[in-house]
């Protein structure tokens, strides 16, 4: 090759690639360019290396020409490429511009459903009285649920717990499963669970969700919820169960809420209490909603029976105790004055939404 087509090649690819660089609109363009030019395999680097075809005389000043070009070369594309950065930067900007001004968007907190709400104040009154929490199944079985509780099968008592089965796995029409697999009807099954896991002195409250063969409708569910108390020791008595809750009505209603018990029949309390408060709707003046009375009925009570006490492993000569239960969507309906318990039961936000603020 000839020192003058070197020298016009040199001159061309300057030129050549100071326009493609000025048209180069992006870095990465940029670098392939410079990949293209000056990289191992590149266009100037390959005139470099020719230059051992011209004569020896005229290397120097075509090595002079070519390397100057390679500085040129180098510092437009670095000049380029900041250009480049900063407008990528400033298009970076404007693409992903954050209006800090902008209103945030509202997060949801959520709330207790009412009927927990009132469980949760159960559970503060009691926890103050020295009460735990203790928690059995939903599912039970029958032997938890009646027999262990006094309530022998085909007991007429047992009318008082329309039951709700679970069917013997295949059988068609279904019919009750053979292992006695049942929807609880009250908390009470675990009085009998506490009591075998517990040494006494016991006192706990069990809240759940109860489930009975009952028609929907606007005081009825065949769910519902209720909190059972035990308590089990050496010297309690009924006197105790009557302290307990009047002072338990007081904590929830006021000081002078008007309290009386009642004769009652549970088969696994003996004797058996009724326990009213005065009327929550009327005060105690007669109102349909106490169909006149002047008293609410909010649980039921009594000492524990010698027959469940030893169903729990309890010795019944050495120990005593009392249980109460009550249902907790009466009272919740009673607060809110909710006139249909369908209401509690029906997950729509826009009815529940108005409890956000707690009680
Ligand atoms: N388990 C009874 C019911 O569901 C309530 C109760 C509990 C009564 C404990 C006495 C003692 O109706």
């Amino acid at each position: 090759m000839t020192t003058d087509d070197l020298t016009r090649q040199i001159r061309d690819l300057h030129a050549e690639a100071t326009g493609a660089l000025a048209a180069a609109t992006d870095a990465g363009a940029v670098e392939g360019l410079r990949h293209d030019l000056l990289g191992r395999s590149g266009r100037l680097t390959a005139i470099l290396r020719s230059l051992s075809t011209v004569p020896a005389r005229e290397r120097p000043a075509i090595g002079q020409l070519a390397n100057g070009v390679r500085g040129e070369l180098e510092e437009a594309i670095a000049q380029r490429l900041g250009e480049l950065g900063g407008r990528d930067l400033e298009a970076r900007l404007e693409a992903e511009r954050l209006d800090m001004t902008a209103p945030g968007r509202p997060v949801r907190v959520g709330h207790l459903h009412p009927l927990m709400t009132v469980e949760r104040d159960f559970r503060e009154i009691f926890h103050a009285f020295g009460f735990e929490v203790f928690e059995g199944p939903e599912i039970e079985t029958d032997e938890m649920n009646f027999e262990a509780l006094n309530i022998p099968p085909d007991h007429p008592s047992r009318d008082l717990w329309d039951t709700l089965f679970i069917a013997e796995p295949g059988s068609d029409p279904p019919v009750p499963a053979a292992d006695g697999t049942i929807l609880r009807t009250h908390t009470s099954p675990v009085q009998i669970r506490a009591m075998r896991a517990l040494e006494p002195p016991i006192r706990v409250i069990m809240p759940g969700r109860c489930f009975r063969y009952d028609a929907v409708d606007a005081s009825h569910s065949f769910e519902f919820f209720q909190v059972e108390g035990l308590v089990v020791d050496e010297t309690t008595s009924l006197a105790d169960l009557k302290g307990t809750l009047i002072e338990f009505a007081r904590a929830l209603y006021g000081r002078d809420t008007r309290t009386r018990f009642r004769p009652g029949y549970y088969p696994f309390t003996e004797p058996s209490v009724a326990f009213d408060v005065g009327c929550l709707v009327c005060g105690g003046s007669g109102c349909p909603a106490c169909r006149r009375t002047g008293w609410m009925t909010i649980l039921g009570a009594g000492m524990v029976h010698p027959h469940v006490l030893r169903a729990g492993g309890i010795d019944p000569d050495r120990y005593q105790g009392y249980a109460f239960g009550m249902g907790l969507d009466r009272i919740t309906m009673l607060r809110h004055e909710i006139p249909d318990l369908r209401l509690l039961m029906a997950a729509d936000l826009r009815f529940l939404d108005q409890f956000a603020g707690g009680r």
